[in-house]
């Protein structure tokens, strides 16, 4: 053989031991609205002569693709054959506490758990995992990840790939570790090895047209830096609650644990080619796991990272191969999408400050944790913070630990102010229910409105996305505190609550009604715009039925936007606002 002829075979052999050998799976779909899923345990061949224990939902890995349409009431039977406690919580999903299958919901092994409720959520890509105590990055890298995908009619609306399958492709991403036994390893730095759908060194064959990918990161810990080979640009269209504005036209994409994106990708032209889906983790900043280097601080690292490969280089995540086109492809990407209506900083009620910290100080505390918010750690029977139904808060969140982390609340769908000061990039301006804090001191400033559901016992979650450190305890939990019969249409004003009047006022003087809903002790409170409680009055024993009051307003008053909490044998019934002139 001529030398000519070996290179040839040389690079042969390696190229297709470098290319993709498995057929990306694509999770089948349920729709309609009753849906059947059967938590199971089972097994998977990953590596040949080896089987790996695996949990999934209706079959031996990750779950079905559940299709909502919004407005729709559904029910979820959700049936625990794995054995053991769990619970399955609707990530992103604006649902009421009792089925939002946060830690307290717990489903035992042998029952079945059946939610419903009504899709209030706007179209786009949700997700649904398990939420137990301390087990959740357990149950999540043993299987059970699974998508949700809303539709409305003003997606419906749109010229947008949504083809299930066949040009639009739900991708979640988890990196994973396997012990020498190749089960998985839990709560590790090994995570080396891609899975892309539960499928190892993917490749997906698409169309020669726009495709819409729907990426998630299910990840425990690791942060993507989403991009393809060469540079071909794509358009993300959709953040964590649904589609942006409009599409933005970009080459890189950061994709931190539990954040979501739809983005759109021109394969027009390029049918027999082949191109990679990476992470540019190279580009990565210091401070995020993912990177060549975890911690923004000099010292400090986490046991095992520096071996770990993925860590900091460039790698390939899904090898696309472009077949033909489809009948009546999508040929172009739209460029305005729908129109979202952010909250305003002028129907704020409250700001609520979160402090990440290290348990322990030092430069393994600050990098490896266990983190705390506010000082403490997550405990079951302790409610964080209550939040008066219908209130506007910013929520400021203040890192000060070396190591960047990804936010996350229950409930709502959220809108970034800032980060570290600045306006957040151009597809972060969308709805979120994720948002990563820088660290050393990073901050970051969310707007959002909690309506719709309270609930005076149980709580919502908010906690670190990076699975590891929610289950030590970087976790909170908050209640929604109001009139549990209050419809989404009153806003928490009618039929009892509070009305003040004249409003905006001139005088320091209101009036105000409020209509009990039972006899007690009535509280009524005034507070700035920062939540600071100015003043309080207190009625000992009032009647069912409507009282009116009035109510001076502190003299040294400036003109503003103050807020009237009334509360009813320690029950917030009502809030009002009085804007002072
Ligand atoms: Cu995706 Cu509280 O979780
Ligand atoms: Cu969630
Ligand atoms: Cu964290």
């Amino acid at each position: 053989m001529n030398r000519i002829y070996i290179s040839l075979l040389f690079v042969f052999l390696i190229s297709s031991i470098l290319s993709a050998q498995n057929p990306l799976a694509i999770p089948p779909v349920l729709s309609g609205t009753a849906f059947e899923l059967n938590l199971q345990n089972g097994s998977r061949t990953f590596f040949p002569g080896f089987t790996t224990s695996t949990m999934g939902v209706n079959g031996d890995l990750l779950g079905p693709t559940l299709v909502l349409n919004a407005g729709d009431v559904v029910t979820m039977n959700v049936h625990n054959n794995l054995g053991e406690e769990t619970t399955i919580h609707w990530h992103g999903m604006h649902v009421s506490a009792v089925n939002d299958g946060g830690p307290h919901t717990v489903i035992e092994p042998g029952t079945t758990w059946s939610p419903q409720f009504e899709v209030l959520d706007k179209a786009g890509t949700y997700w649904y995992h398990p939420h137990l105590h301390e087990k959740t990055a357990e149950q999540v890298t043993n299987g059970i990840t699974g998508f949700i995908i809303v539709k409305d009619p003003e997606e419906a609306a749109l010229d947008l790939p949504r083809t299930y399958g066949v040009d639009d492709f739900p991708i979640v991403l988890q990196s994973r570790a396997f012990d020498a036994d190749k089960q998985f390893i839990v709560e590790t730095a090994a995570d080396d090895i891609m899975m892309v759908n539960g499928t190892l060194n993917a490749y997906l064959e698409a169309p020669a047209q726009v495709v819409r990918l729907r990426l998630l990161n299910g990840s425990t810990n690791r942060t993507y830096n989403i991009g393809f080979e060469n540079n071909l640009s794509f358009s993300q269209i959709g953040s964590d609650g649904g589609l942006l504005d409009a599409s933005l036209y970009m080459s890189r994409l950061r994709l931190s644990p539990g954040e979501r994106a739809e983005v759109l990708v021109n394969l027009g032209g390029m049918e027999g080619q082949s191109i990679q889906l990476m992470s540019y983790a190279s580009e990565l900043e210091s401070g995020i796991y993912g990177a060549a280097n975890p911690t923004a601080m000099p010292m400090g690292n986490i046991n095992g990272y520096a071996f770990n490969p993925l860590n900091g280089s460039d790698f390939n995540i899904l090898q696309i191969n472009v077949g033909s086109a489809t009948d009546n492809p999508v040929t172009s990407i739209p460029a305005t999408l729908v129109s979202n209506t952010p909250y305003s900083v002028v129907d704020v009620q409250a700001t609520r400050s979160l402090l990440f910290q290290p348990q322990q100080m030092g430069p393994t505390g600050m990098v490896n944790g266990p983190f705390v918010i506010n000082g403490a750690t997550f405990n079951m029977n302790v409610i964080n913070l209550e939040v008066p139904l219908n209130n506007t808060e910013i929520w400021e969140l203040t890192n000060m630990t070396a190591i960047s982390h990804p936010f996350h609340i229950h409930d709502v769908q959220f809108y970034i102010l800032d980060i570290n000061g600045a306006s957040p990039p151009a597809n972060m301006r969308g709805r979120k229910d994720v948002v990563m804090v820088p660290p050393m001191g990073g901050t970051v400033r969310f707007i959002t409105k909690f309506e719709d559901f309270a609930d005076p016992d149980v709580p919502f979650m908010y906690h670190c996305h990076m699975l590891s450190h929610e289950d030590d305890g970087m976790m909170g939990q908050f209640l929604v505190i109001g009139n549990p019969t209050a419809s989404r249409e009153s806003q928490g004003t009618a039929p009892y609550g509070l009305e003040v009047y004249p409003n905006p006022v001139g005088v320091k003087t209101v009036q105000m009604n409020i209509n009990l809903p039972e006899a007690g002790n009535l509280e009524v409170a005034i507070h700035d715009a920062t939540g600071r409680m100015l003043s309080s009055l207190d009625f000992e024993e009032k009647s069912v039925g409507l009282h009116t009051f009035e109510l001076k307003l502190p003299e040294e008053l400036y003109t503003g936007i103050y807020l009237i909490n009334a509360r009813l044998n320690g029950q917030t019934i009502g809030t009002g606002k009085v804007v002072v002139k």
